[in-house]
């Protein structure tokens, strides 16, 4: 019973909308970095906290990596592609026609936000980590820092936004 409990939520997701576990887990982790992500601006911007927004980002950057890689070994390898989770019956397809070309259009637009994002967080995080001194204040670094931060804010929001609008229309709709 517990075995078959596990292949279920394995197979199926925890959210109740029959996805698979990594697309539940990894839809949980963007959701729930925003609020981390709006702290860490909060500290540093009022608070002046530079350290605790520092650690908060490396932090930060290091969930997504292990969300993602796990994610996409999940997706791609093991079950073959986003198709694959969406319709896993083959004889009665949960989307077709124009249902799944809207979905793979979303899917489309969100990609484009979740590809540039690692890019743009490991450039940011790094460039940071190398020119802010070990206990990070401001200094001539900044004015690219906050350019390449807010860029990368704004990236992430939008992965996350448009990652919960995909996962809507292929399982929730
Ligand atoms: C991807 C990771 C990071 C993102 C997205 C990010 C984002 C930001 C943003 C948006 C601001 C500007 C806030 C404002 O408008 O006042 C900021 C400020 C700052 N960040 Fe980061 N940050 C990241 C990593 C880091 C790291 C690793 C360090 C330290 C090594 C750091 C040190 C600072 C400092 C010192 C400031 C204040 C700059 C100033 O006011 O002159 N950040 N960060």
């Amino acid at each position: 019973m517990n075995r078959l409990y596990t292949a279920c939520i394995m197979k199926n997701g925890f959210l109740g909308h029959d996805a698979s576990f990594m697309l539940d887990f990894v839809v949980t982790a963007l959701v729930a970095i925003v609020p981390v992500l709006l702290y860490s601006l909060y500290v540093v911007k009022y608070q002046k906290k530079f350290r605790l927004h520092r650690n908060l980002q490396i932090a930060l950057g290091l969930t997504l990596l292990v969300a993602v890689t796990a994610f996409e070994v999940d997706t791609q390898i093991i079950h073959g592609g986003w198709e694959n989770i969406v319709n896993k019956d083959p004889d009665s397809p949960r989307l077709s026609g124009e249902a799944y070309q809207y979905a793979r259009s979303v899917l489309h637009f969100h990609l484009i936000f979740a590809i540039s994002t690692p890019f743009l967080w490991a450039t940011t995080l790094f460039l940071a980590l190398k020119k802010f001194p070990g206990d990070p204040k401001p200094g001539s670094h900044s004015r690219l820092h906050k350019v390449l931060g807010w860029a990368s804010v704004i990236d992430i929001v939008m992965t996350s936004v448009t990652g919960l609008w995909f996962y809507y229309v292929a399982f929730v709709a």
